[in-house]
Formats: C-alpha cells, structure tokens, sequence
C-alpha cells in the first residue's frame, strides 16, 4: 500500500492535537483511504519546551525549513500562524518545492491566497486549507465540491466564536463587554489578546476566502470591516425590546453583478435561524441555485474541532485528489468587480444620547429629513438623574453613506453626551 509523508510544523494548541490523532487514528485513515499516513517529521519553534505529546528524537527536524527539502516529505501541515514571517515561507518554499500543503491559516491563505494557488497549480500539488475558515464546520469543501452544482449569490453568518460568545454572554447573564471578555479569556473562549477576534479582521480573513470560492472570482480586499468593542449592554437590553439580537455577521453578496464584503455588528430579529446561534458556535448560510439556501452550524475552533477539518483536508490528498485550491484553475478564475457599502440601502438602529431640552428632537429629525432618511421608529428614554436623554431611532432602508453622513452632523452638536451608535439591521 502506499503512503503519505508527513511533517506537521507547528505543535501548539492545534499541531499537537493533530499529532496525537494521527498516531491513535493512523489503521481507520489507512482502511479510509486506502494509503498510510505517516508522520516522519515534526517542528516547533522551541525543541525544549514541555508538550503533552511523546516526540522521537528522529523526528524533529533541525530547521523547520528542512521539511521543505527532505525527500521523505509529501504533505507539510503549516500549522505556525501569521500572514507573514515563518508560516509564509514555508508555505512558498514548501509549494515551490512540489510539496503538498495543509493549513489551518486563514491570515496567510486572505492574504497571499492567489499567489499560493499559483504555485499549487503549476506544480501539481495540494494547497488545502479546510481550517482555515470556521474550524469543524466543512464549508471550504462543501463550496468546492458539494454545491459545486450552484450558482452562489450571497453567503452569511457567524465566522467567530469569540465575538458571539461575548455578545450572546452579555445578553444571557446582563454583564457589560469587559466582564464578559475577562470571563472568555479564563474559560479559554478568547486569546489573551483577542483583537482580531474583537475588530472583525478575523472575519474579514475567512469572508474574503469564502466570497472568493463562492463568486469564483479572485481574493479581493475591498471589504467593509466593524468589530463589537463598541457595543454597550444597553444597545443588547434595546435591540431586545425591539425585537431583534445583536450578532457579529459576515456577507459577501452578489448584486447587479458587483460583490459587496462587509463585517460588522447586525441587529437581527429574534425569531431569525442567525439569532439562535449562541455561544462559541459558527454557522453558515448559503443561498445558491438550485440548492436553495443551505447552513451549515458548528464548532468554529478549538483542537478537536480544527482537526475534524485538517484530517479532512489531508485524506483529501491521501486519496490522491489533486485539485485546484480555490475549486478553478488560476485561468478560470474571475476579476469580478467589488464595490465598498456605500451606496448599499440599509435599514439602521441609532443610538444617541443627548441633553433632556425641548427643540433637540425636531434638531435631530430635521437632520435626518436633510439626508432623506425616514425614520421609521423612535423611542425616547429621558434618564431624569443626570437630565439626559436616550433616543432610539429605527430607520427605513437608506444609503450607507447618508446614515454615515448624519452621525458626522450630529457627532458635532453640542447636545451630544456621547459617541453615537450606528448599528445596520437585517431585516431577513
Ligand atoms: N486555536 C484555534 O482554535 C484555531 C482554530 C482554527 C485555526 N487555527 C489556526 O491554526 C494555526 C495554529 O494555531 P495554534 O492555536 O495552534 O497556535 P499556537 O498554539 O500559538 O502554536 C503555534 C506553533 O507554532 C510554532 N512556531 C512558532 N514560530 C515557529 C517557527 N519559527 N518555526 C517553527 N515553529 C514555530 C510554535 O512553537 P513552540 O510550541 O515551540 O512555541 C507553536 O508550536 C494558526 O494559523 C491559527 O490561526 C487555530
């Protein structure tokens, strides 16, 4: 029977669980997928350092690069992280040098993507990248293979478990945003510094990747990109009242033949599939032709979860499946125009908070009349203590640019107590 050779690089939280594995796992994958997986090679950035898995001395390489070059290696798992530095030349040297590549690096695969598939392509060699986007749930392959029949318009939904877990823990136990992002970080829920989780960059990585297997088209960057750190308690107790949950969503859409990217903190009704999904879990939603609209819901991180998807990606190339890594040749694939949000109609939730006086309100709607948008609710909350005043303003669907253009106007009156908030709405 044949075999696989393999050197993982990279033995963190992800690497080393994939170690295991593949050592109590390697008869089923063999029975599988009719060919052996082994693991000759393993690297780290620090040979001394305590692992919970047993290592041969043979088996760590000298320099991570090695694996590039040694002739007993077919696949390297990258599994590193980072666009840039270590992963990103290993990945290059590694495909250059007619290896397989398995990746869980959604920041090199966003970023140098094209490039990669490239090289991938002219060498005939596997660039998989499964979890890379949304750890266990097997949206990479199912847009590849599985729907390979439709025609996408639009994708959606809950690419990051942190930023879900924080919004739906504020909404279950009335914590405000920090609380809860301390609890995350005890419960292992949040890196200790969980940025890209927080401003949306991990989302944008993983939409970029999906818009380009969804539209065929070729990674692009225009994307409009919000996190969550700016959503207060108070925005969740009022979304609730109206109705709706405030969720950080993902979208790559294809209308009048643009696409449009964009990231950022949706209010969606309660009653909606998006809203149930609490917690550290990711869901997917597809609409496509003839399939309808599909979704796809589960573990979005974590080792086990992230291995569900490596081991994936790796019987993929123990069964010999040499594919294209983003479903077409570089040839076939589109330059699709992206346009920004600007012009895109949005219904919105505003939040300002002014000084409790007669003549702000008709101020405030007289700006919105200027800038067309008509409002379609209003609710005022005066918070007679400190003569202030909470007015909530649900708007009918208006362009992007006019909403943005009426929190400038109003973020210069002297009424304003504080930052105002703009939060789209998702009336689907
Ligand atoms: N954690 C998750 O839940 C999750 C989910 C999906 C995808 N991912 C992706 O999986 C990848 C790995 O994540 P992780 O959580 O396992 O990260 P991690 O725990 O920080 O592990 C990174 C590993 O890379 C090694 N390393 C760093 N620099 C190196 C170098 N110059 N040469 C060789 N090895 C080097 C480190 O070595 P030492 O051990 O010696 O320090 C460590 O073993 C990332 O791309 C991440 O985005 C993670």
């Amino acid at each position: 029977m044949n075999k696989l050779n393999i050197a993982i690089v990279g033995l963190g939280n992800i690497g080393s669980y994939l170690f295991k594995y593949l050592n109590e796992n390697k008869n089923i994958l063999t029975e599988k997928n009719n060919c052996i997986p082994v693991v000759n090679y393993v690297a780290a950035k620090n040979k001394k350092k305590k692992r919970i898995i047993k290592i041969k001395k043979n088996q760590w390489l000298k320099n991570y690069l090695d694996a590039t070059k040694h002739k007993d290696v077919d696949l390297i798992v990258e599994l590193i992280g980072g666009a840039e530095g270590p992963a990103k030349r290993l990945v290059f040297e590694a495909l250059k040098n007619k290896k397989h590549v398995v990746t869980a690096n959604k920041a090199l695969i966003a970023k140098y993507g094209d490039e990669l598939a490239k090289i991938a392509e002219k060498n005939k060699v596997n660039l998989e990248f499964e979890a890379a986007v949304c750890g266990g749930v097997p949206i990479v392959r199912s847009l590849k293979e599985s729907l390979i029949a439709n025609k996408i318009s639009k994708i959606y939904g809950i690419f990051n478990g942190t930023s879900n877990y924080i919004l739906s823990s504020m909404e279950k136990h009335n914590k405000s945003f920090n609380e809860v992002l301390s609890d995350a970080k005890k419960l292992g829920y949040a890196e200790a510094n969980p940025i890209a989780d927080l401003n949306g960059d991990d989302v944008s990585a993983k939409l970029k990747i999906l818009s380009s297997l969804c539209f065929n088209s070729f990674l692009n960057h225009k994307i409009y990109v919000e996190g969550i750190k700016d959503i207060d308690k108070e925005d969740i107790d009022n979304a609730n009242k109206l109705g709706y949950k405030i969720k950080l969503l993902g979208y790559a859409e294809l209308m009048n033949s643009k696409v449009y990217q964009r990231v950022h903190p949706t209010l969606i009704k309660k009653s909606s599939y998006v809203a149930s999904i609490d917690g550290v879990l990711n869901a997917v939603i597809i609409d496509g032709k003839p399939v309808g609209r599909s979704t796809l819901q589960g573990e979005g991180a974590g080792p086990a979860a992230t291995t569900s998807a490596l081991v994936s990606d790796i019987s993929s190339i123990l069964r010999g499946n040499i594919k294209f890594p983003f479903s077409l040749s570089q040839k076939e694939r589109k330059k699709l125009p992206f346009d920004n949000i600007s012009n895109r109609l949005f219904s919105a939730y505003l939040r300002l908070e002014v000084i409790d006086k007669p003549g702000i309100l008709s101020s405030i709607t007289n700006i919105f009349s200027k800038y067309k948008v008509s409002i379609k609710r209003l609710v005022q909350n005066p918070k007679k203590e400190n003569k202030l005043s909470s007015i909530i303003i649900i708007t009918h669907q208006a362009k992007n640019d006019n909403l943005i253009n009426i929190i400038k106007k109003i973020v210069g009156k002297n009424y304003l107590k504080k930052k105002p908030k703009l939060i789209r709405i998702d009336e689907n």
